[in-house]
């Protein structure tokens, strides 16, 4: 006697009653990177089909997503000017707040969420203010600015926050700062468990926020850390984060699984820059048929434990699961 596993995938239609993990529309957020300017529409050359818009498009580009049914967005503000502290996400005439407001009041249907760091924002292209001495990332200084751009955001009418920056003690400061203004209502979806990762590289062209010395090592983690993983994650749902996140996600499935199995919150991941990225380099050498593999790859997110996708292929994935 041996299990006759063949049996049931024999007749497709019982194949597919018996598909244990499904890939949905709603499961994708898609993320738009905004500059100033009017009609503004630039390709990333390491990511092809991704841009950097002016706020006109972005507004035109969500008509698009509306109707391929996508319905959220992550921000990523490209501003005029930086600084040391990154003074322009701080600002109610920031190029963040004016894309919220400007969204909002064209799209109240979409689902806004801001990546919530100062990498963008700063001269030298850190997450947050610098200690003079440690020349990293000032922990407890950022808090307090973290706290104030969430405000800025929440004014502005974003519907969710989302910090980036790994900054210990973020989710407790944005909460707290975010319920004194009487935002309790407005969720944090923390980049929980966020590796210093150089699957960011492309990202780091479209969103201008290479750091000018160093690297992110003191902040994000070590990818070599398996228990730290579930521990930042276990510590932001301490903290009071609505949702956690697991970033990037590809070279991560046994860390998605981890936290999802460690925690109770809604699972994020972020399908990063380099991951997509290399697809499409795949695909257009004819080394890959690059639909199946796309969507073999999301499907292994929400088979690893994922909730929410944060995918440059939203677009792509949503044409191919409507037909
Ligand atoms: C900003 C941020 C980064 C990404 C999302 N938010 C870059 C970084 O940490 O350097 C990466 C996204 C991607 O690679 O697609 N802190
Ligand atoms: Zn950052």
């Amino acid at each position: 006697m041996f299990a006759r596993f063949r049996r049931k995938r024999i007749n497709p239609v019982l194949r597919d009653l018996l598909q244990e993990t499904h890939l949905r529309v709603d499961d994708f957020i898609y993320p738009l990177f905004i500059k100033s300017g009017e009609g503004i529409k630039i390709e990333v050359g390491s990511m092809p089909g991704v841009f950097q818009m002016s706020i006109d498009e972005v507004i035109k580009e969500c008509n698009d997503l509306k109707d391929l049914g996508i319905y959220s967005i992550i921000l990523f503000g490209i501003p005029d000017t930086k600084d040391s502290v990154g003074s322009d996400a701080m600002c109610e005439h920031g190029i963040m707040a004016n894309s919220v407001r400007a969204i909002k009041e064209a799209h109240p249907d979409m689902f806004v969420t801001t990546d919530l760091c100062f990498c963008e924002y700063t001269d030298h292209g850190h997450c947050g203010g610098l200690d003079p001495v440690l020349e990293t990332v000032d922990n407890d200084i950022t808090l307090g600015n973290l706290a104030k751009q969430a405000v800025i955001h929440a004014k502005a009418g974003v519907d969710m926050i989302a910090p980036s920056g790994m900054m210990d003690g973020m989710i407790t400061a944005i909460r707290n700062g975010l319920d004194e203004a009487g935002f309790v209502n407005l969720p944090i979806m923390s980049y929980s468990t966020k590796f210093s990762s150089s699957y960011y590289g492309p990202f780091r062209d479209v969103a201008e926020s290479s750091p000018s010395f160093g690297d992110r090592r003191s902040y994000q983690m070590n990818p070599a850390n398996r228990n730290e993983a579930i521990a930042e994650s276990v510590a932001d749902e301490a903290e009071g984060a609505d949702i956690l996140m697991v970033k990037p996600a590809l070279a991560y499935l046994d860390v998605i699984r981890d936290v999802k199995n460690n925690t109770t919150l809604p699972l994020a991941i972020y399908n990063v820059s380099g991951e997509y990225s290399m697809l499409k380099v795949a695909g257009k050498a004819g080394v890959i048929d690059y639909d199946k593999v796309m969507m073999e790859t999301l499907m292994a997110f929400k088979r690893a434990g994922a909730d929410i996708i944060i995918t440059y292929h939203a677009k792509e994935a949503a044409i191919l699961l409507g037909k």
